[in-house]
């Protein structure tokens, strides 16, 4: 009999800064365990990119680093930011250049209330919440285009300007409008812009939202301004299903979505290039906490569920539902919980409770 040779992925592994390099390594022996369950093998590349490689070489990975990464088949990538250092080199130096570099167009980031876990809404019960936030994730208000002029002069000048194209504007909602088909959910999508102020990008973008939703009849839709967006998101959050944003308001709705659906600590994010050219990227939505870094208090299931998106990304989706249906599940029994969920176990607690679960579920 012919043995089936394992399946084995390639990752680049970037625990990078803070708590990023307590939920990332407690992701890789959830994987591992996970690979042995299901006969996937990992080879992990595991890259000491970020601030210590900073203080060391002057920069936040090597002037080659993206081309090394460009043969994986995806990136694991825990936190980039230090208190010592400004935060515009650390991520500008080594997280979004691998968002724009590698076209990762999409930003997919689900915000769901789980069974056993509590909303600071108070009228808002578990599963009550349901959304994903899609957020552009390689031009708009990140574009990085603009500059100084009389730097540090008192007659200062800083010019920052948002770059909305049409195709990059079209393919992020066009991914919305699929993805609202795709899910069992509300069959709707929310587009959230601020084309009362902002009288070119903006604008466009809401123009482009309209032509796309004609192509989708059977998705109900609505569009907002970011300020009343977030009214709505607090006052009624179960009518959301997907939301779709720019890069900035993306990433503030998403903290936002996170923060009602329980703790930042679990929300998770997939930096996608849907046509694969790329590898893509999967990381919590949260930094790098130095408030408690180090004291093994930060919740590794933003991180589980991250590298859950990434299982299902790679194509393995039994691995995938395993590591989800886990973590659910011990939030559901309530027994283990870090402190941000109002609990007392530690990161390694969580972690050990996730991987027994998968060597018994
Ligand atoms: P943060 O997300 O790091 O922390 C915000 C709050 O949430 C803090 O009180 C923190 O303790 C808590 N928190 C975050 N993750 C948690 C977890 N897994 N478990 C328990 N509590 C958690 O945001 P911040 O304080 O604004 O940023 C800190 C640093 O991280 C900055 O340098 C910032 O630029 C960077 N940052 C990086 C990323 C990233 O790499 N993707 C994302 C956001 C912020
Ligand atoms: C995120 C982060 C990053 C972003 C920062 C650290 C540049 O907040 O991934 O949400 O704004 O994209
Ligand atoms: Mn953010």
């Amino acid at each position: 009999m012919t043995q089936v040779k394992p399946k084995t992925f390639s990752i680049a592994v970037i625990p990078g800064d803070g708590i990023g390099r307590e939920v990332v390594p407690a992701a890789i022996s959830v994987l591992q365990r996970l690979g042995e369950k299901f006969g996937i093998g990992f080879d992990f590349l595991q890259l000491d990119w970020g601030s210590d490689y900073y203080f060391q070489h002057g920069s936040m990975m090597p002037a080659d680093g993206l081309d090394g990464l460009r043969s994986s088949d995806a990136i694991l990538l825990g936190a980039i930011g230090h208190p010592k250092i400004q935060d515009n080199i650390t991520l500008n130096g080594l997280l979004l250049p691998i968002r724009r570099v590698f076209d990762q167009f999409v930003n997919v980031r689900p915000a769901i209330l789980f069974p056993g876990v509590e909303s600071p809404l108070a009228h808002v019960k578990p599963g009550g919440i349901d959304m994903v936030v899609v957020r552009e994730n390689t031009e708009g208000e990140y574009a990085q285009v603009g500059g100084f002029v009389h730097h540090f002069d008192p007659k200062e000048v800083a010019v920052q300007t948002s770059v909305f194209t049409r195709p990059g504007v079209e393919r992020v909602i066009r991914f919305a409008f699929e993805l609202a088909v795709k899910r069992n959910g509300k069959k709707r999508v929310a587009s959230i812009t601020k084309s009362n102020a902002q009288a070119f990008g903006m604008v466009l973008w809401d123009r482009v939202f309209e032509e796309v939703k004609s192509q989708f009849p059977q998705i109900e839709t609505e569009s907002l301004l970011v300020d009343a967006a977030t009214i709505h998101m607090l006052k009624r959050p179960e009518s959301f299903d997907v939301v779709v944003a720019s890069n900035l308001f993306g990433d503030i709705l998403s903290d936002l979505s996170a923060a009602i659906t329980g703790s930042i600590g679990l929300a998770p994010s997939a930096n996608l290039d849907p046509l694969r050219r790329a590898p893509s990227m999967f990381e919590p939505v949260h930094g790098s906490a130095p408030d408690i870094a180090g004291q093994g208090k930060a919740n590794p299931l933003a991180t589980f569920f991250s590298a859950a998106m990434m299982l299902e990304h790679l194509g393995a989706g039994d691995a995938a539902q395993a590591l989800d249906g886990a973590v659910r599940n011990l939030l559901r029994e309530k027994k283990v919980r870090t402190p941000d969920l109002g609990g007392i176990s530690s990161t390694q607690d969580i972690t050990d409770a996730i991987v027994a679960a998968i060597v018994h579920g």
